[in-house]
C-alpha cells in the first residue's frame, strides 16, 4: 500500500528516471526545495502523503534555517572585516592627523602662497557676508586669526584697527604687500593662532576665515579668540564643518585622512569646539557647497 501511495507522488522527472525506489531524496541537498517548488499541493482528503513527506518538510525547514544561519554569519563576518578596516583606517588616521602640526602648517601654506589666491578668491561673496555680520563700528580694534594671504582686507573698511596674524611667514609677507596697496593700515603679525600674544580683552571683534577647520587645535585657537575679546565682543567663523548632528561616514573619514594631510579637515563639527568657550552663537548661515561651509557669528557674554 505504502509504495503505491509513494509511486502516486508527482516527483520531477528528473526524479522518475530513477527507477529505485530506495533512491536517497535527501542526497540532493536542493531536494526539498524543489518538492516544496514543484510538487502540486495533494488535493482532496485521501491519504496521499508520504511520512517521508513531514521529514522532507522539516528537512526544507532546517535547510532554509542553516541558510539563514549562513548569511548571518557572512554578515558577521563582513562586520568583522568592516571593524579591522576602521582599526587600521583609525591607525592611519591618527599618523596623518598627527601630521597637522604648525611646522606642517608652515611648510604646505609656504609652498601654497604663489596659488593660494586662486582658490581663496572663490569665496569672495562669503568673505563679504561674514564681515558685514560683524557690524563693525568705526575706530574698532579688529583681529584676524589665520589671516593667510590678506583675501579679507578689501572687505575691511578705512578707519579700523587691524591686527592680522598667521603661522606662516610667507603668507604674512604677501598680506602686509596686499595692505600696502589698497592704502590701509594693517598691523601683520606671524603668530600661532593657539597661543595669541595679547591681553586678555583687547579686541572687539575677531575673524576666523578658514583657519578652524586647519589649525591643530581648534579648541586651543577658540579658547585664545574668547581670552582677546572684549566682553560682549564678536567673533565671525566662515569655515566648513560636519553638521553637529552627523556622523562621518566611513568614506568621509578615509576622504579625510588626505585632505587633512593636504588641506583641511572635513570632519570637525562646530558645536562641540564652541562648547568649550562661554561664547554664545548669535547667528548661523548656510554659505556653500549644501550647508557644508557655514558663517556663525558668535559673541562674548558681557
Ligand atoms: C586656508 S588658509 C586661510 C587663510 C585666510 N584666512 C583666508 O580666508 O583666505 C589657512 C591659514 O591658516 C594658517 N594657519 C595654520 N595654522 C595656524 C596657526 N597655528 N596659527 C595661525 N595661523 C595658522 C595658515 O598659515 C594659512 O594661512
Amino acid at each position: 500500500m505504502v509504495s503505491e501511495k509513494v509511486d502516486k507522488i508527482p516527483y520531477p522527472s528528473f526524479r522518475r528516471k530513477s527507477e529505485s525506489r530506495n533512491y536517497n531524496r535527501l542526497e540532493n541537498p536542493w531536494s526539498p526545495v524543489f518538492f516544496a517548488l514543484l510538487r502540486p499541493q495533494p488535493s482532496g482528503s485521501g491519504p496521499q502523503f508520504h511520512r517521508g513527506d513531514y521529514f522532507l518538510r522539516v528537512r526544507l525547514l532546517i535547510f532554509l534555517a542553516q541558510g539563514a544561519g549562513s548569511v548571518k554569519n557572512l554578515l558577521k563576518e563582513l562586520g568583522f572585516i568592516q571593524r579591522k578596516l576602521e582599526f587600521y583606517l583609525w591607525l592611519t588616521y591618527y599618523k596623518f592627523m598627527k601630521i597637522n602640526t604648525n611646522t606642517w602648517n608652515r611648510i604646505r601654506y609656504t609652498v601654497y602662497q604663489p596659488f593660494y589666491d586662486l582658490v581663496g578668491r572663490w569665496f569672495a561673496k562669503q568673505r563679504r557676508r561674514s564681515i558685514e555680520t560683524l557690524s563693525l563700528s568705526p575706530g574698532a580694534k579688529v583681529l584676524l586669526v589665520g589671516a593667510g594671504t590678506g583675501l579679507d582686507l578689501e572687505f575691511l573698511s578705512q578707519g579700523l584697527d587691524v591686527t592680522a596674524t598667521d603661522i606662516t611667514p610667507a603668507m604674512i609677507q604677501k598680506l602686509a604687500s596686499r595692505a600696502e596697496n589698497l592704502g590701509l593700515s594693517v598691523k601683520a603679525l606671524v603668530m600661532d593662532g593657539q597661543a595669541l600674544e595679547y591681553e586678555p580683552e583687547t579686541f572687539d571683534a575677531v575673524i576666523l576665515h578658514l583657519v578652524l577647520a586647519i589649525i591643530p587645535d581648534p579648541v586651543r585657537c577658540i579658547q585664545e579668540v574668547e581670552r582677546v575679546l572684549k566682553k560682549g565682543g564678536r567673533a565671525v567663523i566662515f569655515d566648513k564643518f560636519l553638521p553637529d548632528n552627523q556622523r562621518p561616514s566611513l568614506i568621509r573619514r578615509i576622504l579625510n585622512v588626505f585632505t587633512n594631510f593636504a588641506a583641511t579637515n572635513i570632519n570637525r563639527q562646530l558645536g562641540p569646539i564652541l562648547r568649550e568657550t562661554s561664547l554664545k552663537m548669535v547667528q548661523e548661515e548656510k554659505a556653500g557647497f549644501s550647508g557644508f561651509f557655514k558663517i556663525v557669528l558668535v559673541e562674548k557674554p558681557a
